[in-house]
């Protein structure tokens, strides 16, 4: 199954998105986690992204669109597969009518509040993108699953929030019409814990499959 998860940033995309796609035994595409080791390794792409994942707005078009047909081509897509931040314009989300067919679209609903709570908390993994919040780590600075050292990412930072929730607002919450009007959206409650959301979606997704 092809599926696309969507929602402002702090939703719970990558946390999961990550689970299923261990249950499911399908890839997740992060374009976050993908943007994030092109600046860290240098690459074109990466010197290109960096200054618009670092203030929170999107990166342009051409590049994300030029960077998923590249993924989807890979053998590992063949049995499906989860996008986790792709698409986030109407004109990517177009563009993605051309390179694949989506079966469901996973729409993740949180207030900006809990949003804004859950980012300035949240520790990250740059080695194998994993995320915890602080509430959950207590003493612990490092990975459960690889052992690098958590991190909070730079477009955590209070101002950069706001940014990007405007930018969410503004330029991505149009594709829940988008795909409203394709019959492919499934709304979730993303404000209850991480076990019912996980449930609920799986729940969904077992009567689709
Ligand atoms: P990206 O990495 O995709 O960031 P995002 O969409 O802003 O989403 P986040 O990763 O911030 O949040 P999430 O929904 O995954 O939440 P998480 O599970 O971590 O993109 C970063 C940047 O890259 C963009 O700003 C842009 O510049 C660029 N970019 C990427 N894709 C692009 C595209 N297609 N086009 C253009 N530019 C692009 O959870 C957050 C926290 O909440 C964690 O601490 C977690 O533990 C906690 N949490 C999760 N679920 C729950 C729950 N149910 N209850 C309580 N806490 C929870």
């Amino acid at each position: 199954m092809n599926i696309i998860f969507l929602g402002p940033p702090g939703a719970g995309k990558g946390t999961q998105a990550q689970r299923i796609c261990d249950a499911l035994g399908i890839p997740q595409i992060s374009t976050g986690d993908i943007l994030r080791k092109a600046i860290k390794d240098a690459t074109p792409t990466g010197l290109k992204a960096k200054a618009y994942v670092e203030a929170g707005k999107l990166v342009p078009d051409d590049v994300l669109i030029d960077i998923i047909k590249d993924r989807l081509a890979m053998e590992d897509c063949k049995k499906g597969y989860i996008l986790d931040g792709f698409p986030r314009t109407v004109p990517q989300a177009e563009a993605l009518e051309g390179i694949a067919k989506i079966d469901c679209v996973v729409e993740l609903e949180v207030d900006d509040e809990n949003l804004i709570r859950r980012l300035s908390g949240r520790r990250v993994c740059l080695n194998c993108g994993a995320t915890y919040h602080v509430s959950m780590l207590g003493d612990r600075t490092t990975c459960e699953k690889c052992g690098e050292t958590l991190i909070q990412r730079k477009d955590d930072a209070p101002e950069t929030v706001l940014n990007r929730l405007n930018v969410y607002h503004e330029q991505t919450a149009p594709l829940i019409k988008f795909y409203e009007s394709r019959k492919l959206l499934k709304k979730f409650d993303g404000m209850q814990g991480m076990e019912e959301v996980y449930q609920s979606i799986m729940d969904t997704l077992g009567a689709l499959a």
